[in-house]
């Protein structure tokens, strides 16, 4: 049994993932501060629509994204640009994850509103494609990805700070099949990936006098990156000594997030990618569903705003796309307003939909039956 063809076919694969990583590192040390956004003379926000019930939501989110800043448009300090190309069907023709024009035009934004778009699965028979969101994330350095979770009659503030850029997801579409039986997926840490997350975090906890930032990982088990990540957010902390630090496993933050006795101390969740993947859609679930949850994803010189569920391609094989919820984006263009110093008018936002949540005059349940997409937006334009 000789296996050194393989191993060494193996070796010059990770060799060229930690020259990658390296570069990356490089890159992280020599990167700049954030984007001044309220210096700039125009901001240009781009709009891909994506696929499954993205166009739909996202339509629906630019509608009201044109209300709220329709003065900003007319004296030329907004200019709202729509990207075609990001599709399942562009991407596939192209064969990449996001087509070079499409790129182009993404980094001629400043900021983007983006549509869920479909992730082809191995063995579905579609080209084994890296996702568009990820490519995104990585390429445009969105290193944040902050989901927050508001239940009020129960007392939930919850923000998740998830890692955006490393973790699982890092190398995602690069792991390798050593042989027929062998295969290896690598989960990537950096210290300056890690840090610039824990900073945020507790920047955030700071300045909303949140007194808790709760770090989950699974470093127990996968000791050498989470366990780096857990010591470089400690050294962080250090820095925030009003604010609690404490450490929680993935599997346990996943039942307490349920325990009634214990889910509203919890305040500002900070973990590595692939945790507050799955941590968000549970978190989610008890605000009313994904349907209901934005995120912002954040970086220094770009950021993009987006639903944290994906594209629903059942709902668009059972012909309901119609009756998507629009909740999603609208929280996203929430996130962006305030991203961009238009934090007045991302409050009336937020509060319109705080308030549709309440009165429950028109209600999405996905189906027919329930309000549809384009009336639940007007609903909330109702009451901005
Ligand atoms: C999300 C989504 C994506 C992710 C998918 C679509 C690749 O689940 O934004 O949470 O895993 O990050
Ligand atoms: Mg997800």
């Amino acid at each position: 049994m000789n296996y050194e063809t393989q191993i060494n076919e193996a070796c010059e694969k990770f060799r060229a993932l930690l020259k990658d990583q390296l570069c990356r590192v490089e890159k992280m040390k020599a990167d700049g501060d954030f984007k001044d956004y309220e210096s700039l003379p125009k901001i240009r926000i781009g709009v891909c629509g994506g696929d499954g019930i993205g166009p739909i939501i996202s339509a629906e989110a630019e509608r009201v994204l044109k209300i709220l800043v329709a003065d900003r448009i007319a004296e030329g300090k907004i200019e709202i640009v729509r990207i075609e190309g990001l599709t399942l069907e562009n991407r596939i023709a192209h064969m990449q994850p996001i087509p070079d024009d499409v790129m182009e035009a993404l980094r001629s934004c400043d900021v983007i509103l983006k549509g869920p778009t479909t992730t082809p699965q191995k063995g579905s028979g579609m080209p084994n494609l890296e996702s568009a969101n990820v490519a995104m994330r990585k390429a445009l350095d969105l290193f944040a990805n902050i989901r927050p979770v508001r239940v009020p009659e129960e007392g939930i503030e919850w923000t998740i700070f998830r890692e955006n850029t490393e973790g699982g997801y890092a190398v995602g579409s690069s792991g390798i099949n050593v042989t027929e039986d062998l295969a290896i997926d690598f989960t990537v840490t950096t210290s300056q990936g890690s840090e610039r997350i824990a900073r945020l975090a507790y920047d955030y906890a700071r300045k909303n006098g949140y007194g808790r930032v709760s770090i989950v990982t699974k470093a127990n088990v996968i000791k050498t990156t989470d366990g780096n990540f857990i010591s470089d957010c400690r050294k962080v902390a250090a820095e925030y000594p009003e604010i609690q630090t404490d450490e929680w496993y993935a599997d346990i933050m996943t039942a307490k997030l349920i325990d009634k006795k214990r889910r509203a101390d919890f305040k500002v969740l900070l973990l590595p990618n692939l945790y507050g993947d799955i941590i968000s859609d549970e978190a989610a679930e008890f605000q009313g569903g994904v349907g209901t949850a934005g995120a912002a994803n954040i970086g220094k010189h770009y950021a993009m705003f987006e639903a944290i569920h994906g594209s629903a391609p059942r709902m668009i094989a059972e012909g309901r796309g119609a009756y998507a919820d629009p909740c999603s984006m609208l929280r996203a263009v929430a996130m962006m307003l305030s991203h961009i110093g238009l934090s007045d008018r991302a409050d009336r936002l937020t509060a319109a939909l705080d308030f549709c949540a309440k009165e429950k005059k028109l209600v999405i349940t996905g189906r027919p039956g329930g309000a549809s997409c384009r009336a639940y937006a007007d609903y909330v334009i109702e009451h901005l």
